[in-house]
Parts: C-alpha cells; structure tokens; sequence
C-alpha cells in the first residue's frame, strides 16, 4: 500500500515553477509588430522612389534629426530654407535657370520632408517596442542581438541616406549613384532581414525550429540582389532614359552607346547603357531562379509563397517593359520601385519556407503551452 501511495505520488505532474527572470515570450506578437515595421519600410520605399523620380532629394540640405522633425513655419523660415537650397548646385544650374518658384520648392521640400518623417516614424517604430519587449523580457532567447541587428541597420540607414544626400550638395546636380544603390539595397536588405526575422518568431509560436538558409534560397537572393543592385544604379544614372524600345536598346540587342574607354569594371558601375542592359536581361536570370525556388517553396506547402513570387516577378517585369517604353513615366517607376519591394518579401518568403524545418517538428526544450523567454531555442 506504502509502495502504491509512493508510485502515484511518483506519477502526480511536476509543476516545475519557471525561475522569475524567465517570463513567457511573445513571439508571434514581436513576428507581428515586425511585419508592420516592414510594412512601414514599404512605404518608404515608396515614397523614397517618388522623392527621387521628383527630383526632390536635394531640398533639405541639412541634417537635424530631431529638430527637422517640423517643416519651416512662417515664410522666413521658409525663405531661409529655399536660400540655403539655392547655393547649391542643384539650383544654379537646373532649377534656378529654368525659373523655380518659392511654390515649386516647397512641393520638392515636403516629398524629401515626408520621406525623412517616415524614416524617424521607422526608427521609433523599432526602438520603442523593442525597449518594451525588452524591459518586460518577452523576446525569445537568441533573438535580442538580431532584433537589435535591425535597430541598427535602420539607424545606419538614416546616416546612409544623409551621406547621399550630401554627395549631391557641392560639386553635383544629383546625388551620387554609388550612394543611392547603398541606400536602396540597405532598405531592401533591412526589409527582407525583418521579414526572416519575423517568419522565424511565427514558426518559433508554432513550437518550430527557424529556417536555415539554404543554397537555392541564397542562390535566388543573390540573383535578386544583383538585380536590385542594378535597378538602383539605373536610378542613379537615370539609364531609363537612354532608350525606349524594348526588347531591343536604341534599334539593336547591345547598345551603340557604351562607353568602353575606361575599361569594363569601370563601365558596369558607371555607363548608363550598359547599366541598363543588364538590369533588362539579368532580370531573366532572376525569373528562372525564383520559379525554380517557387515550385521548392510549393512542394513544402508553401503554395502561398510560391503564387507572390509567380505574381511579384510577373508584375515586375511588366511595370519594368512599361518603364522602359514610357520614358520613365513617374507613376509606373514607382510600380516598379513598389513591386520590386513586395518581390523581396515574396522571394525571402519562399527561401524561409524552402529552408524551414520539417512541419510539425518541435524546438527542443520548448513548453506545450507557450515559449519560455530564455528556454526555447531560436
Ligand atoms: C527581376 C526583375 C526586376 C527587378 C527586381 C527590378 C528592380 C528594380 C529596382 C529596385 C529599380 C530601382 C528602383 C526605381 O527607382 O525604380 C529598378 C529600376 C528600373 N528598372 Fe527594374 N527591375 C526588374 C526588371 C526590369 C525590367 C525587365 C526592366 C525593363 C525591361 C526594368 C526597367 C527598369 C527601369 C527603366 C528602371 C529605372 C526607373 C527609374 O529611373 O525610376 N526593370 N528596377
């Protein structure tokens, strides 16, 4: 009997109190506050593309983080502004010979101004929740230097973004190209690194291990990536413009106007024309090897993944032909600057999923009912 009462003592469930610095995490809440993030870094994008399709950038010559936050208030503020703008290069050579009005400024001054708004509505958007998170120990084990990996990159956007800016103050009419495809690729790389992030922490709530990054899903990115890289050097150079005809470039396959005389490295960073034929055809590079990883993506249940890139990368290619063939009209270069930004997320997407564990598989260590801050494995 003694023995009996010892084995159901034996069998009764542990409750195994967690140690009070462990507190339950939130990781499908955190997977949800990054999505808007990431939504947020979308629209920035965006407004980012229309700001320079508007020639906008170079309004706003200073960089006060904090106290830029308000647009000029009154017309001496204002005066001032469109003064300081005027000593640069921009000005006395573009806008100012073809007769710029303090009316026309302030349109070029609040696209640059709304652009910069959101950059800090980014920024707070990150660092805020991230503190509370923080604060009240809800981010699952391993994931505070990656979320912090983030803050970071968003912070060092903003620097990136001002460093452009100010290679387009003194000697240039523009920004340099260099500077915007830095500035660009980071915002896309910031993007797809919130969107892995934030497909990790979904797959963490449902007892998942992350995905790793296999070779096919690095293959695709890297194809993806150099295709953005181009489509940002196309923007700098304005290599839209030098040709309107599609598929063939000024009448013929290569075109007439590459500019070989400072060697071939010199020309694949610099030549409008030569920028700009590769951006046209990697981009079929691109499409194999994003259906080859969609159709993986498929085949491990990631149908919906698989339908955004097919969609994305259609959409793509499209807006980009009617880029070509409408001189760079605004509101199909910002399509594409858009569409090029959803097939990020689409083609980050389907490397997570093709990468992802086996379905179902548990993290070792992790409770049935919720993932401990500090237990569960990322
Ligand atoms: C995988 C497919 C593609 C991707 C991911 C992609 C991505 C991009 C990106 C990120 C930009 C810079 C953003 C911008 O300012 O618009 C860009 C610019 C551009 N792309 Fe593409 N692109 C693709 C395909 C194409 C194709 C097939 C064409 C034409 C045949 C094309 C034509 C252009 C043009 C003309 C620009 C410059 C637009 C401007 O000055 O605003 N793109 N692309």
């Amino acid at each position: 009997m003694a023995q009996l009462s010892a084995t159901t003592q034996d069998l009764a469930p542990i409750a195994a109190p967690a140690p009070p610095a462990i507190r339950e995490a939130n990781p499908l809440t955190i997977a949800r506050w990054l999505g808007w993030v990431a939504a947020l870094v979308v629209a920035i994008l965006v407004v980012g593309g229309i700001t320079r399709l508007t020639e906008s950038g170079l309004s706003i010559t200073e960089w006060k983080p904090v106290s830029g936050t308000l647009p000029p208030l009154g017309s001496a503020q204002w005066a001032d502004a469109f003064a300081a703008y005027q000593r640069t290069p921009q000005y006395t050579q573009v806008n100012g010979p073809a007769g710029m009005t303090i009316a026309q400024f302030k349109t070029i001054f609040y696209w640059e101004w709304v652009h910069r708004l959101l950059g800090r509505v980014i920024g707070l958007a990150m660092a805020l929740p991230l503190a509370w998170f923080w604060a009240r120990k809800r981010i699952p084990a391993g994931y505070l230097p990656r979320l912090f990996a983030l803050l970071a990159l968003i912070a060092l956007q903003g620097t990136f973004g001002w460093l452009m800016v100010r290679s387009g103050l003194s000697a240039r009419t523009s920004v340099a190209p260099q500077w915007l495809a830095v500035h660009l690729l980071t915002a896309l790389f910031t993007l797809g690194g919130l969107v892995w992030t934030a497909r990790d922490l979904s797959a963490l709530a449902d007892h998942r291990g992350a995905a790793r990054m296999t070779g096919l899903g690095a293959a695709a990115l890297a194809a993806l990536g150099v295709q953005l890289l181009f489509g940002a050097l196309m923007a700098g150079l304005r290599a839209g413009h030098v040709a309107s005809d599609w598929p063939a470039m000024q009448g013929s396959l290569i075109p007439a106007g590459i500019d070989w005389s400072r060697g071939a490295g010199f020309a694949i960073g610099h030549d409008p024309y030569l920028v700009h034929f590769i951006h046209r055809w990697w981009a079929w590079v691109v499409v194999a090897v994003l259906f080859v990883l969609a159709r993986q993506a498929k085949r491990q249940g990631g149908a919906g993944a698989s339908r955004a890139i097919h969609a994305a990368i259609g959409a793509q290619i499209l807006l980009g032909i009617a880029t070509v063939m409408s001189g760079v009209a605004l509101p199909l270069a910002a399509l594409h600057q858009l569409v090029g930004a959803l097939l990020v997320i689409a083609a980050v997407w389907g490397a997570h999923i093709f990468g992802a564990p086996i379905a179902g598989t548990r993290i070792a260590g992790a409770p049935i009912a919720g993932i401990r801050a500090g237990i569960a494995a990322p």
